[in-house]
């Protein structure tokens, strides 16, 4: 049987934290035939999880990248076409999460340092495999993490959740201008997924755990594989009538 993005070239952002969606995201699509480079600023967390994946003998390279320098998208992007000619999925993966109330001394400082990164790193990114996809000429797919915070509110989130829905519309936007090209951009909007971001948010403690475990109607937080599983599908051709749209993954948490 023909996997499922077979032949074809990804790169995922974000890939050197585990437990992470990056990392998740990879492996899911190298398992199904895609050559993978992970990306990330952290580039011995990146190396490791390439060398991990390599290790099953799934295709996978590890670049650093800050994905908020537009000469590292440049430099990353024109690298991956100089070794294999195309790029074909791209996964805007990377991102950060600043925990702050509105009133809190450094919430503005916050919001500045996840604009850099949640939106004009989504923005380059997004911008330099249009530019090479449509010079290709071929199918692409280009998936944009946001969150169940670009949807609903959430106490603490408004600088992250700022970003998030910026994310989302301007996923939409892009849909528009690229589908002619055969070219579809998608989000993707996790719900709270057991990563080292939601450790981080959550403190690693238990009860705050089951305090929200409480709030999702299928009773449990969601695992990387559950993202890595819908990103699989927006980057096969499976999904090849799917642009523009938001792809909630939460277990049911925005349906209440
Ligand atoms: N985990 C969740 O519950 C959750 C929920 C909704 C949305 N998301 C989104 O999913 C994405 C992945 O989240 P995660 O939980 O795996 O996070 P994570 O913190 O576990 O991993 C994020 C990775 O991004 C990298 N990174 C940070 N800044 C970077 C930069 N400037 N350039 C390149 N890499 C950089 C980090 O080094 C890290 O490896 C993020 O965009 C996040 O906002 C996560």
């Amino acid at each position: 049987m023909t996997r499922r993005v077979e032949g074809k070239i990804a790169l995922v952002t974000g890939g050197a934290s585990r437990p992470g969606l990056g990392f998740a995201i990879a492996e899911r699509l190298a398992e199904e035939g895609a050559t993978v480079i992970l990306s990330d600023i952290d580039a011995d967390g990146c190396e490791e999880s390439a060398a991990l994946l390599s290790q099953r003998n799934l295709s996978a390279e590890a670049m650093r990248h800050d994905v908020s320098s537009q000469s590292d998208w440049r430099r990353v992007v024109g690298d991956i076409l100089a070794k294999h000619s195309r790029l074909d999925i791209l996964v805007n993966n990377a991102g950060i999460l600043d925990v702050a109330e509105i009133d809190a001394e450094d919430a503005l400082a916050g919001l500045r340092r996840q604009y850099k990164v949640n939106i004009e790193g989504v923005f380059m990114g997004t911008q330099e495999a249009v530019c090479v996809m449509r010079a290709a000429g071929t199918p692409g797919s280009i998936i944009n993490l946001s969150s169940v915070a670009g949807i609903v509110g959430f106490r603490g989130s408004a600088s992250y959740a700022a970003t998030k829905g910026a994310v989302k519309m301007m996923t939409k936007s892009v849909a528009l201008e690229t589908a002619a090209d055969s070219i579809r951009v998608n989000s993707v909007h996790p719900g709270i997924i057991r990563t080292n971001m939601a450790k981080a948010g959550l403190k690693d403690n238990a009860d705050n755990y089951a305090a929200i475990e409480a709030t999702i109607p299928v009773g449990r937080l969601g695992e990387p594989e559950d993202i890595a599983n819908c990103v699989l599908f927006l980057a096969s051709d499976e999904a090849s009538y799917v642009t523009g749209a938001e792809f909630v993954v939460d277990g049911g948490y925005t349906a209440q």
